[in-house]
């Protein structure tokens, strides 16, 4: 049997930054992921990083590339009624967003955790985490035919919403708060330089749109769908059509019918699942919590609570070396629920907020009405403006 300080369960950013803060602080990692590594490193998600986000990178030693390609935004727009109203988050706040892609977050990592030499098993099938309430939790998984089992102190899952550790937890010792959206957002990929400086999220009477971008030559798209739809549905020249109606304005006559390289559909959801600790198996990334992707925040809060879960191990891990009491060094690790909720429930709120503010819901005319107002009010305070500026650039780690 393999023997491992910390069992990482899943390769996306959760999982491979927890792997990297961990190795700074010469903790020993083993990382299980169920794909391959080209699949990983191909996945098209996120792509807007908070400040926050931006320094535990710097601090996982992750950041050069970043810092040399990542595009700063000091501001957003949001398009309503055929305007467009920028708020400037670095008037308001004092900080800036980066946009840098999660395939470039996730390739860096990658990278970096080969350069360290940690081990890593990626095609990891049937991993299943056991006795995880016990003092010496094991993983057992297969690969290429095999049956392998790790022993370890402690058990990471950072395997997403669709994971095994969430699974493992008998839902008597969680609780789950859940909204499902009756839309979707589909997402197109195109190599263009972007015809806008910055993101618009636009509200029109179509639905939500968003433009965004990778790069100075790479855009990436949506518009809000219903969720039966299906990307077969949907031709370039649909997607592009619907999504200049959307934004509108002189901008929208700026974009062409660019043919696309990733082209996918995403249902949109709140989630969490609470406490974040069973035994000596902690959750965090989207294997604990889903946000709809409209205030930016899953990559984000993928990050700030595997930041907080370095900080507890490491701080288990000294406390235990220093021949502290077992109280002592388990108190470390308690309090990583209750730190990384209070920020996880806030961005909850936030892409809760955006969403409800940006999207066509059905729904009666009052809620319409109470929709424009409160974007008119964005548009009209200060207050508001430094309400919605502070939560988009994030809330401090
Ligand atoms: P994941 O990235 O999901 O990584 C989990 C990993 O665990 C995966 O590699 C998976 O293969 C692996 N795994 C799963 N089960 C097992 C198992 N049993 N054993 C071993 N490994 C396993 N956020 C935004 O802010 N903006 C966006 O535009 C946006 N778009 C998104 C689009 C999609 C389709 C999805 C699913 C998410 C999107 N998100 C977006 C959210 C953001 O990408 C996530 O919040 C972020 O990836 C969370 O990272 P994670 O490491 O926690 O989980
Ligand atoms: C993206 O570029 O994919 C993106 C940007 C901002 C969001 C969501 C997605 O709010």
């Amino acid at each position: 049997m393999v023997r491992t300080q910390v069992a990482i369960v899943g390769a996306g950013p959760a999982g491979l930054l927890l792997g990297q803060l961990l190795h700074k602080e010469g903790i020993d990692t083993l990382l299980l992921e169920r794909r391959s590594a080209d699949y990983v490193a191909g996945r098209i998600r996120a792509g807007v990083l908070e400040p926050g986000t931006v320094s535990v990178l710097e601090k996982a030693g992750v950041a050069a590339r970043l810092h040399a390609e990542g595009l700063v935004h000091g501001g957003v727009e949001i398009g309503f009624r055929g305007h467009r109203h920028r708020i400037d988050l670095q008037a308001l706040t004092g900080r800036s967003v980066t946009v840098y892609g999660q395939t470039e977050v996730t390739r860096d990592l990658m990278d970096a955790r080969a350069a360290s030499g940690a081990p890593s098993v990626y095609e990891a099938e049937d991993v299943t985490l056991l006795e995880v309430t016990g003092p010496a939790p094991t993983v057992r998984y297969r690969h290429e035919g095999k049956v392998h089992e790790v022993a370890c102190d402690f058990i990471a899952g950072c395997d997403g919403f669709h994971g095994v550790s969430r699974r493992t937890i008998p839902s008597a010792s969680l609780s789950v708060y859940e909204r499902v959206y009756p839309f979707g957002w589909l997402g197109v990929l195109a190599d263009i330089p972007p015809p806008w400086e910055e993101l618009i999220y636009a509200n029109s009477d179509q639905g939500f749109a968003l433009a965004s971008m990778r790069s100075t030559t790479r855009v990436r798209c949506y518009v809000q769908c219903p969720l039966e739809d299906h990307i077969d549905q949907w031709s370039d020249e649909r997607f592009w059509t619907e999504f200049r109606r959307r934004l509108g304005g002189e901008v929208a006559a700026r974009v062409p019918d660019a043919p696309s390289i990733e082209k996918s559909i995403a249902p949109l959801r709140s989630f969490v699942a609470e406490p974040l600790k069973y035994g000596r198996l902690f959750l965090a990334g989207d294997a604990a919590h889903i946000v709809p992707p409209t205030g930016a925040k899953g990559l984000n809060l993928a990050a700030s609570d595997v930041f907080y879960l370095s900080e507890a191990l490491r701080d288990f891990y000294r406390a235990s070396g220093a021949g502290q009491s077992g109280g002592e060094a388990e108190r470390a690790l308690d309090g990583y629920s209750v730190r990384a909720l209070r920020r996880i429930w806030r961005a909850e709120r936030f892409s809760w907020w955006m969403t409800r503010q940006l999207h066509q819901f059905p729904g009666d005319a009052f809620d319409g009405k109470l929709q424009h107002t409160e974007l008119e009010y964005l548009f009209d305070s200060r207050a508001a403006q430094v309400s919605m500026a502070e939560n988009y650039v994030g809330l401090p780690l």
